[in-house]
């Protein structure tokens, strides 16, 4: 028999803990996400459908993207026992520069469509946090603006070579001038892939107001009162002809680009040079005897090429050929801070993030930014702990098995 008393008022007051309600509704917002998947909720709710789509959506079928998200999730992850682990370094050096966390944020096109601060957010947040923070081709802020929004921490400019080759050889120099230290050089995007969602959404550069999008705006009154009452959104670096992103990129680039074009950029570059969106062991060890400063292997966050390579799988291969003579770099598909440790875990000695930070932007802006990192961050260093490593270095392969739920075929020929 269990024996029972009256309840004391006093001891109901003592379980009683009322919080007063914060009147910063921002703040609250974003306090509520846990989870970078919490801020794509929230930043779904507060973003038209047309510009969250851009952001959320990949190429096709969107396969890439689901598979490269879901070889994170099949992480096993074996950790180790009785260490200290009182504090632990998340630090890192890549492309020759130091970096507190390690992760960056991605160079993303077009990213004051999704929030009107944009690549400002973006380039504070990493400032305060002290990561690099890269900024696109196909950005909506000058190479200068941000060098002044990120003066103390890194900036890295994503170069598209353009059909006229003035344009993307004078970005290269302007971000020579303003301090930027390392060049992404993105080698994925010989032509736009078939964003079928911004199709769809009948998505165009500049946004358009049709019946659609009125509609659509109802429920989002800030970012349309943001999108009309702040500086025309606009490339920062091109001139647009309007049309989809997809159209634009066509038009833009040149499917012609070569090896010589490495060599030409590497002439003129005085920084890191870095080849974005490498996808095979071969092309690795290919650009690895080109003498690049580094590789990212990724598929472009699944926006190119439809059911490619898993950057996560390439990963080991590609470090165990070419990681003794470049960094290697990964990104597509990373959404919690325990991607980022499995992939340093597997050779990595970097990551990128690229709609984790985008979530947050449309989520809160500047606000939501921070929080996107900060969420990352501290996963980062309770996985970490967790699995019993105090600094970087020491993670190492065999803190993780890649458990396969797709694999090749016994006679797949190697690439
Ligand atoms: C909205 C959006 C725009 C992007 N624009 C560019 C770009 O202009 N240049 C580029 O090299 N990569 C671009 N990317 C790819 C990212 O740099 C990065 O490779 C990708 O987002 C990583 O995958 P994740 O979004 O799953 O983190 C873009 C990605 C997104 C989501």
């Amino acid at each position: 028999m269990v024996e029972r008393q009256m309840p004391r008022p006093s001891e109901i007051f003592e379980l009683l803990h009322f919080k007063r309600p914060s009147l910063d509704l921002k703040k609250r917002r974003l306090e509520s996400a846990l989870t970078i998947e919490d801020l794509r909720r929230i930043a779904k709710r507060r973003t038209p459908a047309a510009a969250f789509d851009y952001t959320d959506g990949a190429a096709e079928g969107e396969i890439s993207l689901r598979r490269a998200r879901q070889a994170f999730k099949d992480v096993e992850f074996h950790p180790a026992i009785l260490r200290d682990v009182s504090t632990v370094d998340t630090s890192t050096t890549i492309f020759g520069g130091p970096s507190a966390l390690p992760f960056g944020i991605a160079p993303t096109g077009f990213t004051r469509l999704m929030q009107t601060e944009g690549e400002i957010a973006g380039a504070g947040a990493a400032g305060a946090a002290g990561i690099p923070f890269a900024l696109s081709t196909l950005g909506t802020t000058s190479i200068e603006d941000v060098a002044a929004a990120n003066p103390k921490s890194r900036n890295w400019f994503q170069l598209y070579v353009m059909r006229k080759r003035e344009i993307s050889y004078g970005l290269v120099e302007r971000a020579a001038a303003a301090g930027f230290d390392t060049l992404l050089f993105t080698v994925d995007t010989p032509v736009a892939g078939a964003r079928l969602r911004d199709s769809r959404n009948g998505f165009s550069i500049p946004p358009q107001l049709t019946a659609r999008t009125i509609l659509d705006a109802v429920p989002r009154p800030w970012w349309w009162v943001d999108f009309l009452t702040t500086p025309k959104l606009e490339f920062a670096s091109l001139s647009s002809t309007g049309g989809t992103v997809g159209e634009l990129l066509d038009s833009a680039m040149d499917p012609s680009i070569s090896f010589e074009d490495l060599a030409v950029i590497r002439e003129m570059w005085p920084g890191k040079l870095v080849v974005k969106g490498v996808q095979t062991v071969a092309d690795a060890q290919h650009l690895t005897d080109h003498g690049v400063d580094g590789i990212i292997l990724s598929n472009h966050g699944g926006r190119q090429l439809d059911r490619a390579p898993i950057p996560f799988h390439l990963l080991p291969e590609v470090v165990r050929e070419v990681g003794h003579h470049t960094d290697v770099a990964i990104d597509t598909g990373i959404m919690h801070g325990a991607d980022v440790v499995a992939s340093l875990a597997m050779g990595a000695r970097f990551t990128l993030i690229g709609r984790a930070y985008l979530y947050g932007l449309m989520a809160g802006g500047r606000a939501g930014v921070d929080r996107a990192v900060a969420i990352l961050a501290d996963q980062v260093v309770r996985t970490m702990k967790l699995l019993q490593v105090a600094s970087v270095d020491e993670l190492e392969p065999a803190h993780v098995t890649q458990l396969t739920r797709l694999r090749p075929r016994a006679d797949r020929v190697q690439v």
